[in-house]
């Protein structure tokens, strides 16, 4: 039975980037070699990025994950046999199933038989994953939950393609949420529209034990860019009415770190300084599910975001989907 003054709380955060730090220039002079010219005055111009993190071949979204799920672990001080929810938001998962949420079970060595599933919202797979868990929590059902935001896109990236190749990076992020009765996560709002298919997909797909049609990652910019900087606005505006409050109220932006364009624009759309906005897409690229955990991380670490403060999470991605979250840390 739901209880009303149920809430799920942020008890501790944790993140990890493979250490292969590649920057413009190591991509610009990769890309040269196959006659493709690109330059770092380009991408930092037009996304903001300086560089980004590549997983090394023989590493997978499930251990990226496993790094991340245990720093949380350590700074919210639990048990990890305490966690009766796993769930990873990916779109780049090591298996086609099983997922990498239960992947992560094994690998924590979690025997408590909790539940554990993969979310699949692409870019917004975070923002999904928090709402969702907290349903799950404030209904009762789930008390203690991980939910890890992880991925390895550089794998679907074609290095022939300028247009997207430079804007990827791979890393995980985590939180742990669990029951309280003080909030914790105020409101959120979750949506898709599933007729964007097109401008961002990796439609490849397993057929008669091949990958059948292209598996890397196909995206048409400058729509992308333009239903992106229309829908956060929105979403934003959305969660922030829900938890009733005004934009003067958020403590701390973060959001889904794709391009420094599209952040600034929402951010001063919603009338907040650019400072509060918390930005890691310089130094991670665009990790998808994984960059608003992986920036909440960073900022909770540097003491930026403390205790009692209100941030404003909010992702766009493929699907189309889209979501925001209001959580008081
Ligand atoms: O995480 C999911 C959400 N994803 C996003 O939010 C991404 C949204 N889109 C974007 O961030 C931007 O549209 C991009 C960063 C992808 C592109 O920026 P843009 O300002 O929209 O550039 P554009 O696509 O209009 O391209 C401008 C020019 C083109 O050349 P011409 O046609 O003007 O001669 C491109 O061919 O830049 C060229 N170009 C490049 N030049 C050097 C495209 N990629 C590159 C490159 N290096 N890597």
């Amino acid at each position: 039975m739901a209880q009303s003054n149920l809430y799920s709380r942020v008890l501790g955060t944790g993140s990890y980037l493979p250490p292969n730090r590649v920057t413009n220039q190591d991509l610009a002079d990769r890309l040269a070699k196959q006659g493709i010219e690109t330059s770092d005055e380009w991408i930092v111009a037009r996304t903001g990025i300086h560089a980004r993190h590549f997983a090394d071949p023989d590493v997978t979204t499930s251990d990226l994950a496993l790094i991340a799920a245990q720093r949380a672990i350590e700074s919210a001080d639990i048990d990890p046999q305490t966690i009766d929810l796993i769930v990873v938001a990916t779109s780049t998962p090591d298996f086609v199933f099983p997922s990498v949420a239960c992947l992560l079970q094994d690998k924590l060595q979690i025997k408590n038989g909790g539940a554990a599933f993969d979310i699949q919202a692409v870019c917004s797979g975070f923002a999904y994953a928090v709402a969702t868990v907290d349903a799950l929590i404030r209904s009762g059902q789930h008390r203690t939950a991980l939910i890890v935001g992880a991925e390895t896109f550089s794998r679907i990236l074609d290095f022939n393609d300028r247009t997207t190749c430079v804007l990827f990076g791979d890393g995980a992020g985590a939180v742990i949420l669990q029951a309280s009765d003080e909030p914790g996560v105020v409101a959120s709002a979750l949506h898709a529209d599933g007729s964007y298919t097109n401008i961002l997909c990796t439609p490849g797909h397993v057929n008669g034990g091949i990958v059948a049609g292209s598996a890397f990652l196909h995206m048409d910019g400058q729509a992308v860019f333009k239903l992106a900087v229309n829908v956060l606005e929105k979403v934003a505006l959305e969660a922030l009415e829900k938890a009733n409050m005004s934009p003067d109220q958020v403590d701390w932006l973060i959001p889904h770190q794709a391009n420094i364009r599209i952040m600034s624009h929402t951010c001063r759309k919603l009338g907040l300084p650019q400072e509060r906005m918390i930005v890691t897409v310089g130094e991670h690229g665009n990790t998808s599910a994984a960059s608003i955990p992986l920036a909440l991380d960073f900022a909770v670490r540097d003491g930026r975001i403390k205790r009692g403060q209100n941030v404003l999470i909010e992702g766009v991605g493929g699907g189309f989907t889209w979501g925001a979250s209001v959580i008081r840390y």
